[in-house]
């Protein structure tokens, strides 16, 4: 598997991009105003994510996606890892992300990967998104953020 930069005349893969966050506006943002990492395996693209600078020196994670029949091989933590480097290479100093109270593999992700809870954005996916959301039963709602020195 093989992880690259985007070129930014090469089209987005939206409907990865769309797994991770169901805002076609949001991720329009991100993409637009960030630099987009793919992964590929004999020229297939199987994984994506999004580095976003946010203040100076922090950069945040977003739109991480694999593929619905590659997920739980281990390419989304090497995607995780790969962010993480990259971002320490660019001469960032902290990496951000942030996930839904109801996002539980996502958060041992997270937290297998170094990251560590920081704070809750209450009501953020009430605030920001018009239908509910609900995973693994549970209703996301709050915006679980999390964060790593580099
Ligand atoms: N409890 C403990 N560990 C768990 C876990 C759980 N419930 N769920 C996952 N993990 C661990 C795995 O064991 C693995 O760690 P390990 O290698 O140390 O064992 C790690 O988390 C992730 O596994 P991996 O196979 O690398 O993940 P993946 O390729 O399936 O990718 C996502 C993870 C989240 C990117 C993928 O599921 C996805 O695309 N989901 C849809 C989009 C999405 O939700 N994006 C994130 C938005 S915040």
């Amino acid at each position: 598997m093989k992880i690259r930069k985007l070129n930014r005349d090469d089209k987005a893969p939206m409907n990865l991009l769309l797994m991770a966050d169901p805002s076609q506006n949001f991720v329009n943002e991100y993409v637009n105003r960030g630099e987009c990492y793919i992964s590929e395996k004999e020229n297939h693209l199987i994984g994506v994510y999004v580095l976003l600078p946010t203040r100076p020196e922090t950069v945040e994670l977003v739109n991480i996606a694999v593929l619905e029949e590659e997920q739980g091989k281990g390419i989304g933590k090497r995607l995780v890892l790969h962010a993480i480097q990259t971002s320490k290479q660019k001469g960032f100093k902290t990496i951000e992300v942030g996930t839904g109270n109801s996002s539980i593999d996502q958060l041992a992700l997270y937290q297998k990967c170094g990251f560590r809870i920081i704070g809750i954005d209450r009501d953020f996916f009430v605030r920001h998104y018009q239908e509910e959301i609900f995973e693994n039963g549970i209703q996301c709602r709050d915006m679980i953020r999390l964060s790593q020195d580099l």
